[in-house]
This record gives structure tokens, sequence and C-alpha cells, in this order.
């Protein structure tokens, strides 16, 4: 097919080649937009010092005296102030930071239930030894204690004594007021901060007593050195010790009295119980039940709780040695403290504070910037000039992915190096290569939902848009709903597992995980997440590696395949694309049997010229001839119908054969097809049916090879904005396998071609692009090049596409009368899909216009004059416009010669008044519009259904 070196085909560009050339537009064209991608790039160390700022403002503010160990005025007992330095009980502020050498003492005390809370007989619980309910009422119900043993007689005798101590209350000396009796309260219990909450509250104090004395209440201030911290009322209430036959009947009393949070059902507890078991003279062995769940609950909770045990051991301790002995003897529980601790600073790490929740974000941005990438270079039809100048896909992908990988690796890279250096737990405490693992596979999973959402855009602001709230509500949902299920335990693991399967849930699982572990390590001072704690039964992260892992690897192939069928410049829909395999099926059938049907009418309408022309295509592929450049046989294409609508004959079986060297326009309205033929001709559709051979190769296996010959100028720019037009060239030109010299004279020369072109036309880049590579181009399709040129650009393309169509066929459309004339040695007009006519501009003006147009302008009453004198010009002139006055007539021109014309209007113009006149040559755009009005308004449906 060559004819000359010049032409000869190219091989075709090699993977290696094709990626070479796509790396070094990328690395040109990421240069260009570096602001951006540092911008990127250093989004996490941003985030990283915003964190370190934070935390210095926080920690500034916790080093003001304010939360430092420090010193206040407390009032004293006697009534003036005293400055207290290190812990006061005024506020337990500071105890979290004072350094407590010697902790305070305070009384054991026993848990005793609320008045409305204590055990009675009712309807539900038809205990009868049970106080009446009426003590409820008259606020004087009795503590319960339930007893049980071995040996009855003596378990009785031990459990008589357990509240029969009496003392006469010291004033001045609490400790051993509370010790000599039985003491309890009923404050809720919680984290101690050195002190019991039961002196601070305003909680009740009691004694617990068999029998309560008359006067048995009485007023205590609590001191800690001389200073009051607080003045209580200490009173009396009465326990009643039970006997049950054995501990499992307590078990079931303990468990019908729990309160259930249910108004009507209301508990009935007992302040504590004992069983004796075997315990003898010989033997002493009880079991004690507490409620370890009584605590406050609206009070920051940390799993160390006081819970009030020591009082009731030695409350039956005392018993059974008294038993023993005698009463004289004494068991006391003088007191309770807790042990010292040194001064420590209050602190507050940031980074677990914001937790998973953030980091989620933070790693998720990477998402929309990767889809502004991919959606950009569809949105400009980048991806699909690339296409057609011969980038494979896969190329496309490798540097592509490879692009998003290491934006990515280093995003995370500078995000986790950065937080550790600043000090996050987050990133210190944790394992580093599970931290690389994790990230690392989740970034890989964050490209491939890129490439697998991108072809559903069709515009970066929407893009964008929807990656932000995607982001932003899939971290708020993960925060909220899936971390309260992670931490509910009983819910089932494996609807978790589940749930892991969207990816932001799967990272941020991977986070909370990395976070818990942090937390403690922090705490308790050890290492966060090793490799061995990935067994760990609560540990999710191992499951989260494989989803994130297996989930890669299945939506990697999926991706590729829609992003390859999408690639076309068709929105996917859906990536269930083998439904439109069955659908292209059972439509070729449908258009194979419409098309017989549709060649028979078309046959009878076609006109002579398009006829020849179809002859010389038949003849062509009989003995192929390397002059002809492009020959195009009975190329038809259907676009199936929609909604009940008939299908569309796009393109109704076009024959053509252009030879080298030739300019061939195609002109025609709006929607004729031009822009459906063009794109078969650049492999952008497949024909329904026809076939047709660029340089010898078909357009339908080897549209390979025709891309390395072959050039677009589309209606629209399609260019990459930042790079310039030396870029774009070497570009194009490396992907057409051009190399060294070879590409840089080929650069130059285009270069030198379109210089002028550009000198501050701002719509240049069209023109600059299709000059820059017509040196190289064999087949040339113009759609519609110069739309938006001004008409000097317009002059100049129309001087390099002369000059370009010396050794290579150029197919234009256009809508520009002027400019099919200048350039194009042949036309064709294209109506609804066919061709009406072919030739080049003379035979076309003689065959369809073979007239003159008579046009005269005179006042309305003088237009039967007019009428008379077209007459009389010649029989068969016609009307072909009228309007106020102003009429036009087509006179054949073999019935008239233009000196006539003249003669007959002068003689006219003595009768009546013309205001205007003229006579012109059809104009090329009155064959057009003739052609266009005359052809059979097919509207293929009609006639075919
Ligand atoms: C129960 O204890 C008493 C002493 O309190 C003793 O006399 C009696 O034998 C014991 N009974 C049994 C069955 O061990
Ligand atoms: C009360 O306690 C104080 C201090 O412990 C002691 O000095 C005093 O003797 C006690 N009074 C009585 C009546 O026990
Ligand atoms: C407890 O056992 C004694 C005999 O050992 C029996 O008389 C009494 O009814 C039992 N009480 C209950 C509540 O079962
Ligand atoms: C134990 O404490 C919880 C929490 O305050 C309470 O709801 C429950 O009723 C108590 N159980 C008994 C048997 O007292
Ligand atoms: C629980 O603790 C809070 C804060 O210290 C306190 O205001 C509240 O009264 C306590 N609740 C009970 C029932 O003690």
């Amino acid at each position: 097919m060559s004819n000359g070196t010049e032409r000869s085909p190219r091989e075709h560009a090699s993977f290696y080649t094709q990626a070479n050339a796509l790396l070094r537009k990328n690395v040109t064209y990421q240069k260009r937009n570096s602001k951006k991608n540092v911008f990127i790039v250093v989004f996490p160390v941003w985030i990283c010092l915003l964190l370190l700022i934070l935390q210095k403002v926080i920690d500034n503010e916790l080093d003001k005296p304010k939360f430092q160990c420090g010193c206040s005025n407390v009032p004293t007992n006697n009534g003036t102030d005293v400055r207290v330095c290190g812990i006061q009980y005024s506020t337990l502020d500071q105890v979290f930071r004072c350094a407590i050498d010697s902790p305070p003492r305070w009384p054991g005390l026993l848990q005793v239930p609320s008045q409305e809370f204590r055990a009675v007989k009712t309807d539900t619980f038809p205990i009868v030894d049970y106080p009446d309910e009426s003590c409820r009422k008259t606020q004087s119900c009795p503590v319960t204690v339930l007893f049980t043993g071995g040996n009855r007689s003596l378990s009785q005798s031990v459990a008589s004594r357990f509240f029969s101590r009496t003392s006469t209350p010291n004033i001045s000396d609490y400790l051993s007021s509370l010790s000599n009796v039985v003491s309890g309260t009923n404050a809720l219990t919680r984290e101690v901060h050195f002190i019991d909450p039961a002196i601070l509250s305003s909680s009740d104090l009691f004694t617990i007593q068999n029998q309560c004395l008359q006067n048995s209440t009485f007023q205590i201030p609590f001191l800690l050195g001389n200073i009051a911290i607080s003045r209580k009322e200490v009173k009396c209430v009465q326990a009643l010790n039970l006997w049950r036959n054995s501990s499992s009947i307590i078990n079931g009393e303990l468990y019908k009295g729990f309160r259930q949070g249910n108004a009507e059902r209301k508990n009935n507890e007992i302040m504590t119980a004992y069983d004796f078991l075997d315990s003898d003279e010989k033997n002493y062995n009880v079991r004690i039940w507490y409620n370890s769940t009584f605590k406050n609950e609206s009070v920051f909770q940390s799993p160390f709780g006081q819970v009030r045990v020591s009082r009731s051991l030695n409350v039956i301790s005392d018993a059974y040695l008294r038993y023993l002995v005698g009463d004289d003897v004494n068991m006391k529980l003088e007191f309770t403290k807790e042990m010292p601790k040194p001064k420590t600073r209050l602190s507050l790490d940031f980074s677990s504070l914001l937790g998973a929740t953030f980091f989620n974000w933070v790693v998720s941005f990477l998402l929309p910037v990767f889809l502004t990438y991919l959606v950009y270079e569809k949105q400009h039809k980048l991806r699909l000039m690339m296409k057609m100048h011969g980038l494979g896909d896969r190329p496309y992908w490798v540097i592509s992915y490879s692009y998003f990988l290491a934006l990515s690796v280093i995003y995370m890279l500078l995000f986790v190096i950065f937080g550790s250096v600043i000090g996050l737990k987050f990133f210190r405490l944790n394992d580093y290569s599970i931290q690389f693992v994790f990230y690392f596979l989740f970034v890989n999973l964050q490209i491939v939902l890129a490439f697998l959402v991108a072809p559903s855009f069709s515009d970066v602001r929407t893009s964008q848009a929807i990656a932000y709230v995607y982001i932003f509500g899939s971290g708020l949902l993960a925060g909220f709903l899936f971390d309260s299920f992670i931490n509910d335990t009983s819910f089932p693991k494996i609807w978790i597992i589940v749930m892991e399967f969207f990816p932001p849930f799967a990272l941020y699982r991977g986070l909370y995980e990395f976070g818990q572990y942090a937390f403690f390590g922090g705490y308790m001072g050890t290492s966060g997440m090793t490799w061995g704690k990935l067994n760990d039964s609560t540990n999710g992260m191992r499951e989260v590696l494989i989803i994130i892992f297996v989930e890669w690897l299945v939506l990697l192939p999926i991706a590729y395949y829609v992003d390859q069928v999408s690639s076309l410049g068709n929105r996917v829909k859906t990536p269930l694309s083998f439904l439109k395999h069955f659908r292209k099926i059972s439509h070729s059938f449908r258009a194979s049997s419409l098309g017989r049907q549709g060649s028979k009418v078309f046959v009878e309408m076609e006109k002579p010229d398009v006829i020849q022309e179809r002859e010389v295509v038949q003849q062509l592929l009989l003995e192929p001839n390397s002059n002809y450049a492009v020959v195009c046989n009975n190329l038809k294409k259907v676009y199936p119908g929609r909604d009940g609508n008939p299908d569309k004959l796009a393109v109704q079986g076009i024959s053509l054969a252009l030879p080298v060297g030739e300019c061939f326009g195609m002109l025609g309205p709006n929607g004729a097809g031009k822009t459906s033929f063009i794109n078969m001709m650049i492999g952008l559709t497949k024909p329904t049916s026809g076939n047709a051979y660029i340089q010898g190769f078909d357009i339908e296996t080897d549209m390979n090879n025709i891309y390395t010959s072959m050039g677009v100028c589309p209606q629209h720019d399609m260019l990459w904005e930042t790079l310039t037009g030396r870029e774009h060239l070497l570009f194009y030109g490396r992907l057409k396998n051009l190399k060294g010299p070879a590409l840089k004279e080929a650069v130059e020369e285009s270069l030198k071609s379109v210089n002028l072109f550009y000198g501050g036309v701002g719509d240049k880049q069209a023109g600059k692009y299709s000059g820059g590579m017509k040196r190289r181009l064999s087949v040339v399709y113009m759609d519609e090049p110069s739309t938006g040129l001004d008409p000097a650009s317009r002059n100049n393309l129309w001087k390099v596409v002369k000059e370009a169509k010396r050794n290579r066929a150029i197919i234009l459309t256009t809508h520009s009368m002027e400019e099919a004339e200048v350039l194009c040695d042949r036309l064709c007009i294209f109506v609804d899909g066919s061709l009406q006519c072919i030739g080049n501009p003379k035979q076309l003006k003689g065959r369809f216009g073979g007239s003159y147009v008579f046009t005269m302008t005179t006042a309305v009453e003088n237009e039967s004059e007019v009428e008379r004198l077209a007459a009389a010009l010649s029989p068969s002139a016609a009307k072909v416009y009228h309007i106020s006055g102003t009429q036009r007539f087509e006179i054949p021109k073999q019935d008239i010669r233009v000196a006539d014309v003249f003669r007959a209007v002068e003689a006219a113009k003595s009768r009546i008044s013309v205001q205007a006149w003229g006579i012109a040559d059809t104009t090329l755009e009155d064959v057009f519009i003739k052609v266009a009005l005359s052809a059979p308004r097919s509207s293929s449906s009609s006639l075919l259904t």
C-alpha cells in the first residue's frame, strides 16, 4: 500500500514505546502541575502539623496552674481559710496531678441499697419474711441480709452477731466512730480518687444495727488534718438477717430482685448475702455475694471501679470470732486507703481522640484526586484521542496505575513518617511493617475503585462532589454506626466481616485496631500491634487485610474491563456488559434483515453519480489499487430504537473511493450522519454492516495499524490545557512510533508550519493540533475543523490543508460552503444518512444550479409587473421566494443571456420604480439547500416499517 517511503505504514508502536511516550507526557504534565501534586502529597504533613499545633495548644492549656498540682485556700472547720498545697478535697481535680505520698484513710463501708429499692414483700415478691411494703412510705425499711450454711444453728448464732455492736460516736475521730460499728452508704461507686465518694457526695452514711435506738443519728465532720472536707449526718438503719435453706435459693432471690430498668417491676435489693458452707468451730469457710455493677454510670468509667467488699468480709469474720471467743473481742476494720502515687502530668493524646474517623478521611482523600485525573481525560476526550493515536489500554493502565500508586505511597509514607516524628502514638506504637502492608493494600484497592467508578462520570466537578460526599458520609457512617457494631460484643462477628466488604468500613476497622492497640499500648507502656497480635481474638486486622486483598484481586480485572469498554467514549451505565452483548447479537440480526429491505429502496433512489462511485468501489475491491487511500464499501450504521421508537438508520450504505491527494468534503445538514460516518472510520463505533479499508487495512480488524497512519482533527479541541503544542506533538509523535532525530524533525517542521497560527488567537489549539500532526498523517479526517477560528487563522488552516493533501487523502466535514469550495476536490452532500450527490464543486453547481437567480425589489403594487417581466424573459422562470415586494426567480441558463436581462430591467425602470435588483449565478449554498430540500425526507423508519 506504500507510495514512496514517506507513506509506508509504520510498525505499530510496542507496549514499551507507548508506555514510554505516555510516561514522558505525564511526567511533563505533572511537572507543570507540580504545585497541585505537592499540595496533595504534603496534605498529610499539613494535617500532622495541624494536629501538632492543636496538641501544643492543648498541652499549653494543660500546663496552666489550673491544671497543675497547685495550692488553694480551703475553708477549715473553725471558719478561717487555710492554704493547702497538693490534694484538696474541695475539688478532685488535683488528685489526677498531685503526688499523693500519704493517701487519706476512709472507713470501709458496706453498700446499702437506697430506701426505695430495699427488699419488701409485694405481689411480685410474695416472700413471707420480707418486711411489709408499707415501710417504703414511712422510709423505715430495714436492709435485708440473707445467709445459709451447712450447720443452721451455727450459722444463725454467727449471723445474730453481724450487726450487734454499738458504740457512742466520738465526734473528733470519725474513723474509730465508724469502725466500731458496721457502717455503710448508698453512694454509687466509681473510680476511687483516693477518697470514698460517699464522703464527698450528697449521699447518706449509715450505721447498720440489729436494733436502732431512739437517738442513733449523729453528725460527724470529716477532717483532713484540721481541714473539714465535709460534714455528714450518720443515720441508723436496721438490718434483717434471714436464713435460707440453700445458696441456690439465695441466688434466685438476688436474681429476681435485680433492677431491670422497668418502673412497674420494682427491684428488691438485698444488702449482702453469706454462705457459711461447711464452717464449724474448726473451719471457717464462707462465701459472700456482693454487687459489682453498683456504680455511677454518669461518671467516666475506667474498668477499675471500686468494689465495697472489704467491710462485708469484716462483718462476718468479726461475728465468727466473737461467736468462738466471746463478745469482748474485737476485730476492727479501722480504715482502707489507696496506695500512694507520684505526681503526674495531665495529658491528652489528640490523635487518639480524633481516632479512626479522622484518619479514615485523610486516607480516602486521594480517591477524588484519582477520579479527577481519570474523569478529566474522559471529559476532554483525551483518552479517546490517545486511543486514536494508537495508545493501547495496557500502557495507559500501567502508567496511570503506577502514577496513582506512587502518589499514594508517597502520601502515606509522609503521613506515617511525619506522624511518627511528631510523636503520634497512633503511628509510633504499632509495628511499621503491618502499617505498611495495611496502607499499601488499601491504596491499591482505592486506585482500583477509582478506575471502576470513573467511567460512570462524565464531568470532573460532579465526580469530585460525589466523591467528597461519599468519603465524608462513609466516614461518618463508619465512625458512628459501624463503630458501635464493632464495640458491641454480642453483635455477630460474621456480619461485621460482611460489612467490611464495604471498603470504607474495612479501612475504618483497620484504623480502629491501630487506634485501640496504640491506646492500650500507650496506657500500659507496651508496644501496639505486632504480627503476633494478629491472632488476638478481638483483633479484626487479619480479616481486614484478607478482605482488602481479595477485593483488590477481584475488582482489578473488572475495573480494567469496564474501563476498556468505556474508554471508547460511551458512558457505561452498568458493568454488566454481557447484556449489551446479547443486545448486539439480536440487534445485528434485526439490522441485517433491515438492510436487505433498505438497499432495495435506496438503489432505486440513488443518483447516477452515486451509483458510479459505487461501481468504482466494486472495481477496487476486486483489484486493489494503492492509489486509493480510503475505500468504503456500502457502510451502514443503525442505532437501535429505544423505548418503542423505531431504529434509526444513521448511515445508509455509503460507498466511497478516495484517491491519495484528494480532499473530500462532506456537506450535510446537522444530524445527517456525518459524525456517525466519521466515528466508524476512526474506529469509535463499529459499522452495522459494510466495510471500509484505509491504506488497505480493514477498519474492523486492523484499527491499530490504521491508527499509526491516521489523524483526526475533531470538532472540539482535545488538549491538555497545561501542555504546550510541542509537548503534544512529541507525545503523539512517540505514539506513532517516531524516534530520535525523526521525531525531532517532524515536530520542528510541524511547529514551523503552524507557527503563524498561534500568534495570539485564543482558540488556536485545534489548528495547532491538526497542523502539528499533518506531516505524518496519511489520512486526515476533519470534522468541522475551522469551527471557532477567526478568518486569519482559518485562511492559515486552509493553506496547511492544501499543502497537506498532496500526499494523503483528507475527509473534511464542514458547514462552510466557502471552505468546501476552496479546499475540496470533490464534494458529496449527505442527507438522512445517504449520499445525494458526488462531484467536484463546478460539476455540482452545473448540475443542480443550471439557472440564474433573478431578484427584484419594488413597491408591493408593482409585483405583478415584475412577474410579467420574468415571464417575458423566460416562460420557464419560477418564483422561488416572495416577501413584501421582493421576489426571486430561477431562470434556466439556456433560456436567456445576461445582456437581455439588463435591457429588460432598464425598460422596466421607466415604467415602475425599482428599488433594487440583481442577477446571480447559483452558489454552492444554493446547491446545498436545493439538494437538502429535494432529498426524499425518507424518515427511514416510515419507509421500512
Ligand atoms: C452444728 O453446730 C453446733 C454448734 O454450734 C454443734 O453442736 C452441732 O453438732 C453441729 N451440727 C452438725 C450437724 O454438725
Ligand atoms: C475521741 O477521739 C480523740 C482523738 O482520737 C481522743 O483524744 C478522745 O479521747 C476520744 N474521746 C472519747 C470519749 O473516746
Ligand atoms: C427449709 O428446710 C426446713 C427443714 O430442713 C423446712 O422445714 C423448711 O420448710 C424449709 N424452708 C423452705 C423455705 O423451703
Ligand atoms: C446491683 O446494682 C445494680 C446497679 O446499680 C442494680 O441495678 C441492681 O439492682 C443491684 N442488684 C442487687 C441484687 O442489688
Ligand atoms: C454520679 O456522679 C455524678 C458526677 O459526680 C453526680 O453528680 C451524681 O449525683 C452521681 N449519681 C449518683 C446516683 O450518685
